[in-house]
């Protein structure tokens, strides 16, 4: 019969599942927008991790370990099928697909890749794929069929997904160029195309390149940078300025004012790449103005030519002005070493760092290429240095006058401790002198008054007896 005792007992665990249900409500209202989750029966992964073929193995087991896993995508998201059953999982009336064909791959990714709705909770962005069918990759393979291009699953994975901040996840940022050249290095696989194959070796020789690899520097472009990880495609004239410039805005603000921009506009050059090489951009320096390299001035105008002369005095004006910050540094240090601490000296290390910040962007504004308004900035910096430095002469004079004024007061001194010393000494022995003299006379006091006793003595003797 009905027990009432014990339906009381229930009560709390009643309210305890209530608790329960309501707060797993918001997850569970959100897994109803999302794809199947992997925690119902799977037979699709049971069957096929126990298989002993490495290739019907390895895609469960990598599956097991991705996001796609985590966010409950499985099998049959991608290939169809009945997990629920183990005879008619893989058939074509339960909507099997198999294995799906090169050409099929962006699209099949695309069904949650490219619908915002899917992909609004996890914060992704949704237009992988048409930049894709943009690309000379998708270009390629939807046009002329061609399979040697990438699909999604050639630069993610197919079933070893991560997201890319994972470390194991192909497009992590560090490796990125290690994925792109996995074909673009491939001389033999790109042999067709005649296109270089040396993107990778140049990048690893760039000051961009030597960042990543040596400090993992995160603000460094990789190739996806450059290219769009899903857009690839060379930039174009007027977006190199573009893809250069949304990191280096200020030289690029610099360049657009420029002749050279306005030639660059009407025949294409020159653009950032002209100067500085499009994978292999070393750290430049005012040797550009004269060098013979393939990126240097010399490559369009001839050494006679009024441009190129234009550089060569625009060359000058940079380093004197260098050379005269670097000098007045050197003074400030020197004068560090040297005792001027005594000096209040923070003043002129502010000066240099001022002139020193004008100078580096006077660097970036030789990017005008406008000659009279640099001369101005570098006549300023060179005033500044000199100025620094003349104050620091100014305090060495006086230095060098405290110095020999100490010496002086030195020799002083020390003239005055001897002449103390010898004073001392004369006064002692003037003391010795006067005791010494002053004994002998009392001895000889003292001698004649025995005297006296003993001839005293010798009367009272001699008065006794008689
Ligand atoms: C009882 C074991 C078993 C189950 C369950 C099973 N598979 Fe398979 N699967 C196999 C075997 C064996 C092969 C290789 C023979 C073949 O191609 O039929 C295979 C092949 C495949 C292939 C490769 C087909 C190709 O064209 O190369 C895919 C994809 C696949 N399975 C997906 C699935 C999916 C998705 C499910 C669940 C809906 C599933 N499998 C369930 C055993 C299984
Ligand atoms: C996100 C989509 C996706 C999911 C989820 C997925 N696969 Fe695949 N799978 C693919 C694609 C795409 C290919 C074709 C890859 C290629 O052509 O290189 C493939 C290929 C395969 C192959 C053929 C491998 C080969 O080398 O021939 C098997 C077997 C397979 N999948 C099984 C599975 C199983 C089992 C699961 C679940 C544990 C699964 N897949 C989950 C997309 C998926
Ligand atoms: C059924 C829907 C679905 C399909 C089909 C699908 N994905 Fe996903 N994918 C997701 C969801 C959901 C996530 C988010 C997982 C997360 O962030 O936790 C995701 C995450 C990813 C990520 C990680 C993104 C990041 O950086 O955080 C990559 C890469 C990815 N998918 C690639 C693919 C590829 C390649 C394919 C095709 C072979 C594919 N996906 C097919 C649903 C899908
Ligand atoms: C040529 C290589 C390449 C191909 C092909 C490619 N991707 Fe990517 N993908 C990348 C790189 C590199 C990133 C890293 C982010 C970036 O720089 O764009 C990325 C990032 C992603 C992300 C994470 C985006 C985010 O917001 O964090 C998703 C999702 C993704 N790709 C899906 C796809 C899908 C779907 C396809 C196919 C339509 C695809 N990718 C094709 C290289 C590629
Ligand atoms: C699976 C091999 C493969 C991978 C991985 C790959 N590519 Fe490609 N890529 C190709 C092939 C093949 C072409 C076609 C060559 C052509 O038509 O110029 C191409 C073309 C290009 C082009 C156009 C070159 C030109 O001037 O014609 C660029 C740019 C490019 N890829 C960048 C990238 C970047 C960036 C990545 C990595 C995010 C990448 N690729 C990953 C194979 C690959
Ligand atoms: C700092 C930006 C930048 C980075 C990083 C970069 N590229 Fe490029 N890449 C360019 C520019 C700019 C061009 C095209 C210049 C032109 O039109 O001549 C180019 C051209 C290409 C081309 C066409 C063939 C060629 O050499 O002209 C390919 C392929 C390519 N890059 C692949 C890559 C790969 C792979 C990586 C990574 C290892 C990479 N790029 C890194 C800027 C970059
Ligand atoms: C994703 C951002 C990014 C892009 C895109 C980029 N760079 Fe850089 N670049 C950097 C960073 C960060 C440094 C290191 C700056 C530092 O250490 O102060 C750097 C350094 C340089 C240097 C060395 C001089 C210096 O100021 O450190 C040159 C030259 C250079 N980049 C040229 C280019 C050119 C040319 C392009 C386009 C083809 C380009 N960069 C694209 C981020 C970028
Ligand atoms: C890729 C080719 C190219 C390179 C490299 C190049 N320039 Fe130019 N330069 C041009 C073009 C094109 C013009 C505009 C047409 C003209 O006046 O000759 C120009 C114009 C100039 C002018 C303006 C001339 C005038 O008539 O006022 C100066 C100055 C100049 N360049 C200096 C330099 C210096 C300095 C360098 C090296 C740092 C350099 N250029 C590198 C192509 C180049
Ligand atoms: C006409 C040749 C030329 C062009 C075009 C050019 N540069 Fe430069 N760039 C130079 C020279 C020369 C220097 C070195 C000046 C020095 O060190 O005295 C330099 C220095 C730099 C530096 C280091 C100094 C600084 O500005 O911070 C960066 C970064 C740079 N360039 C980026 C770019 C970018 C981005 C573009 C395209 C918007 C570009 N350059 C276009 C010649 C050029």
């Amino acid at each position: 019969m009905f027990d009432v005792g014990r339906s009381i007992f229930y009560v709390p665990f009643l309210f305890f599942f209530i608790f329960l249900s309501f707060s797993f409500f918001p997850a569970a209202s959100l897994a109803q927008d999302q794809p199947d989750t992997a925690t119902e029966e799977n037979t699709c992964a049971e069957c096929h991790q126990s298989s002993d073929d490495e290739r019907l193995k390895k895609p469960a087991a990598d599956w097991e370990l991705s996001v796609h896993k985590k966010a409950g995508v499985s099998c049959k998201d991608c290939h169809g099928g009945d997990p629920s059953s183990y005879d008619a999982a893989m058939e074509a009336k339960a909507g099997f697909t198999g294995k799906p064909k090169k050409e099929d791959i962006p699209a099949l990714c695309a069904r949650c890749h490219a619908d915002s709705k899917k992909m609004r909770v996890y914060n992704l962005r949704t237009d992988q794929y048409s930049y894709y069918q943009e690309s000379i990759h998708g270009k390629r393979l939807a046009g002329e069929r061609d399979k040697k291009v990438p699909t999604c699953v050639d630069c993610h994975g197919t079933h070893a997904v991560f997201s890319r901040k994972d470390p194991r996840s192909p497009v992590h940022r560090p490796n990125i160029i290690k994925t792109c050249s996995k074909c673009h290095s491939d001389k033999a696989y790109m042999a067709e195309y005649k296109v270089p194959t040396d993107q990778y070796d140049g990048y690893l020789q760039s000051y961009h390149g030597k960042l990543l690899v040596e400090k993992e520097d995160p603000r460094v472009p990789t190739c996806a940078d450059c290219h769009s990880g899903h857009g690839a495609a060379p930039p174009g004239a007027k977006d190199v300025t573009e893809v250069c410039g949304n990191c280096h805005s200020v030289t690029a603000e610099f360049f657009s004012k420029s002749k050279h921009s306005l030639a660059m506009e009407e025949t294409g050059k020159p653009r950032c790449v002209n100067c500085h090489g499009k994978h292999n951009i070393p750290f430049p320096g005012v040797e550009k103005f004269t060098g013979d390299g393939p990126d240097d001035c010399r490559s369009c105008h001839p050494p006679d030519s009024p441009a190129f002369k234009e550089g060569v005095r625009l060359k000058g004006m940079l380093e004197t002005a260098d050379a005269s910050v670097r000098k007045a540094r050197d003074a400030v240090a020197e004068l560090k070493k040297k005792g001027g601490t005594g000096f209040e000296i923070s003043n002129l290390g502010d000066k240099l760092d001022d002139a020193n910040t004008k100078l580096v962007k006077t660097v970036a504004m030789t990017h005008t290429m406008h000659i009279p308004l640099l001369e101005k900035r570098t006549e300023e910096i060179t005033g500044a240095a000199k100025k620094v430095h003349e104050e620091i002469e100014a305090i060495f004079k006086e230095l060098k006058i405290r110095n020999i004024g100490l010496i002086f007061t030195w020799v002083f001194l020390l003239l005055f401790i001897w002449a103390l010393n010898e004073k001392r000494k004369s006064i002692r022995k003037e003391a010795l002198r006067r005791k010494r003299t002053e004994g002998s006379r009392g001895r000889r006091a003292e001698d004649r008054g025995q005297k006296t006793e003993d001839r005293r003595q010798r009367a009272g003797d001699s008065g006794g007896q008689e």
